[in-house]
């Protein structure tokens, strides 16, 4: 028997813990439902495209635009595909910074077939010239493009065929209103419970072809930060290290060993979230402190804080969001084994000393 107790892997687990979408990732594609049915989870979401994709069609008319929000790894993008794939059309997929000019938002529309669905990734990443094209194809189906320039210029009115535009952001609140009220359909989308990832890694494991139990499948699902994209992922690598030590079947235990050597603790946090908790109590007394000072201390960008780890650890109950700042909770102290010992005037927050 293989003592692997003190093992640690030496992938970094920025990279397994990410929710960014990495080349890694492209085997994902494999794993992404292509039904509403096939989709688990986000049933508030899925209940309302259902009933909307099903009258749109009865209409014979295309669906309505549709804002996709939510944390990143949620499966917007797979959901933009399951809208296209559901009405029988087809996807064509962009971001907010790949389109540079009006122009090039011009050639994708105007390249639209009937019904046709645009995805925009990142839709409030677009610069404001390219926004204002938007407008009028969203709600009257035309374009106008402004055909050489100074005295000679013209500006000219292209119609467009009939087409859904879905729109992704991780960020609504920066949407300017006139974009964001010309969306019909407003979904958004909530970290998945440990149970609804359970079921997507089982269905995952069964298209990879692991063996796994349905106690392996929760230890991941618990650890994987509400995400689908960072449960593919680590059922991956516990895959791995089951292939390794233990013939390939995937156990509670095997599974739960497997995560502390990619130093990913029982509730699923990592080294970064640590850091971010830990930092604000050393340095700050717990808080309230403000977010851009947290991002210099710990040396991450300011938008991978909101996006990436405040969601999970406000979800966990970890921190808190106050007017003053940032705030680290009596549950984030005990867990990481320190004593909460209240309030501290002087510091503006709490403080903490090691048990
Ligand atoms: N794979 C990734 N996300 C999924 C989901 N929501 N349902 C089923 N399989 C998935």
């Amino acid at each position: 028997m293989i003592d692997y107790s003190k093992d640690t892997l030496d992938s970094s687990t920025d990279n397994i813990m990410s929710t960014k979408y990495t080349p890694e990732d492209e085997a994902e594609g494999s794993l992404r439902p292509r039904t509403l049915r096939e989709y688990i989870g986000q049933d508030k979401a899925k209940r309302n495209l259902e009933v909307f994709i099903e009258s749109a069609k009865r209409r014979g008319e295309p669906l309505d635009h549709v804002i996709l929000h939510g944390p990143p790894g949620l499966g917007k993008t797979t959901l933009a595909q399951i809208i296209a794939n559901e009405m029988g059309t087809t996807l064509r997929k962009t971001s907010g910074p790949a389109i540079e000019k009006p122009r090039d938002l011009g050639a994708l529309l105007t390249n639209l077939e009937e019904n046709d669905v645009l995805f925009i990734d990142e839709i409030h990443r677009m610069n404001r010239a390219v926004e204002e094209i938007l407008y009028p194809a969203m709600e009257d189906r035309q374009i106008d493009l402004i055909i050489g320039q100074g005295p000679a210029a013209t500006s000219i009115s292209i119609d467009l065929k009939p087409f859904t535009l879905v729109g992704a952001t991780t960020r609504s609140g920066q949407l300017s209103s006139p974009l964001r009220d010309r969306f019909g359909i407003d979904l958004k989308l909530e970290l998945y419970k440990p149970e609804e990832l359970r079921r997507i890694i089982t269905r995952s494991a069964e298209i990879l072809n692991v063996e796994i139990d349905p106690d392996g499948a929760l230890e991941i699902a618990s650890r994987s930060r509400g995400t689908p994209r960072i449960a593919n992922r680590l059922l991956r690598r516990v895959r791995d290290v089951a292939e390794v030590y233990a013939g390939g079947a995937i156990t509670k235990e095997l599974a739960d060993r497997a995560l502390l050597m990619l130093d990913i603790d029982p509730l699923g946090l990592d080294a970064i979230d640590r850091r971010l908790l830990v930092s604000i109590i050393d340095n700050y007394g717990g808080g309230p402190v403000g977010l851009d000072t947290i991002a210099a201390t710990i040396n991450e960008e300011p938008v991978t804080i909101e996006d990436v780890y405040e969601p999970f650890l406000m979800q966990q109950g970890f921190l808190t969001r106050t007017p003053r700042g940032r705030c680290v909770t009596r549950r984030a102290y005990e867990h990481l084994g320190l004593k909460y010992i209240g309030p501290n005037e002087e510091l503006g927050g709490q403080t903490s000393l090691n048990l």
